[in-house]
């Protein structure tokens, strides 16, 4: 049941520090600082390219691990939608593997990818939280996110839980290939054992988030932008409050703006930006102050350290903590999951339920 929650969404929501604690759990030792991974079906150490393949907000997780996998084990990766890749008959190369993400494991496009994949000689590596289901059944090994059943049709922390694995992913590649240190391991996997309690401080950030929802409750349109990893979380930010409160939502990254979008930028369109302190923190925060000059409400997430330069020009910052720039796409996933939430409710829609669409997606 419910519990003492309004819905399976915000009790769902509540579960991350749980389910995050979980999943890392499997795949991480606190003592020695270090990843174990169940046994991969392909050579990590030869393997010349991984395709990442998933729909919806399994596939934004997709489109982080891409980042990582690529900036820490080095392994050139593809990234796309499931009903695309399978259709779109792309050159792979022999010793080749590919990483299928889905909570459910029964996603009709993701099983047909995976049919199409392996036709193709490419090993098959599954992350799904459904043990039993045919995705799990059918792969060649299954790294299983310990999320519990998801009952809300807008995925929360199914998605975050496959954040955790493929960041663990990412690291135990890393070693294998020889490109990520013992010590840069011990650094990547410290900041990943802080993110379940970490994520617990992001939801008691709520009133808020809640104060935040009541402004983007009033809007029409809603850009959410980010870059590099925080990018497919912009677009998690605008698929989650689309999906439950049916605002037109879009999303970005920061520096396509200007290719674009900024032509949408008036008084009445929040701008909607995850922008922690890092390496790409100066680029994202002068995109945001061009939206700022041209009348856009910009509101950001971030940490400590990017508070007060975006509360220069933002009309509102909330502060999260300082995850680091390895971790940080995995906590800011928790915010804007809780805003769309928070926008649905004042809105009124059903959230758990929302028109035309199923939780999982069992027809082509
Ligand atoms: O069960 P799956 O992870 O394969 O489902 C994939 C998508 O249908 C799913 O993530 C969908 O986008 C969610 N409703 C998003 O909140």
């Amino acid at each position: 049941g419910k519990g003492n929650y309004r819905h399976f969404m915000e009790k769902e929501l509540h579960e991350h520090p749980v389910v995050l604690g979980d999943t890392l759990q499997q795949y991480l030792e606190p003592s020695t600082r270090s990843v174990t991974l169940p046994a991969l079906p392909f050579d990590a150490a030869r393997v010349p390219r991984l395709t990442i393949s998933a729909c919806g907000s399994a596939f934004l997780a997709g489109m982080v691990g891409r980042y990582w996998i690529e900036q820490v084990a080095r392994i050139p990766v593809d990234a796309d939608v499931a009903s695309e890749l399978r259709y779109r008959d792309p050159p792979l190369p022999e010793g080749g593997a590919a990483i299928l993400i889905s909570q459910s494991g029964e996603t009709a496009d993701n099983l047909a990818a995976m049919k199409m994949l392996r036709e193709r000689g490419q090993k098959i590596l599954s992350i799904v939280n459904v043990p039993e289901s045919s995705m799990a059944r059918e792969s060649d090994a299954t790294v299983l996110t310990v999320a519990g059943p998801e009952i809300s049709v807008a995925s929360t922390k199914a998605i975050t839980a496959q954040l955790a694995v493929l960041a663990c992913l990412a690291i135990g590649l890393g070693r294998a290939r020889g490109t990520l240190s013992a010590a840069a391991e011990a650094e990547l996997t410290a900041e990943l054992l802080e993110v379940p309690a970490k994520a617990a401080a992001v939801l008691e950030r709520d009133s808020e988030i809640r104060a935040m929802a009541a402004e983007v409750a009033k809007a029409r349109d809603v850009l959410f932008l980010g870059r590099g990893p925080l990018f497919p979380i912009a677009l998690e930010g605008a698929l989650k409050l689309k999906e439950i409160s049916y605002i037109h939502a879009e999303g970005y990254a920061a520096g396509e703006m200007k290719h674009g979008p900024i032509a949408l930028i008036d008084k009445d369109v929040p701008v909607i930006a995850l922008c922690p302190s890092g390496p790409l923190f100066e680029k994202t925060a002068s995109n945001l102050q061009e939206a700022a000059a041209r009348g856009g409400r910009v509101m950001a997430f971030t940490d400590e350290a990017g508070a007060g330069p975006l509360s220069r020009f933002a009309e509102r910052v909330v502060t999260l903590p300082h995850a680091g720039t390895f971790a940080a796409p995995i906590l800011h996933a928790i915010p804007v999951q809780l805003l769309a939430y928070h926008v649905a409710v004042l809105k009124g829609t059903d959230v758990d339920q929302p028109r035309n669409l199923a939780k999982s997606v069992t027809v082509e």
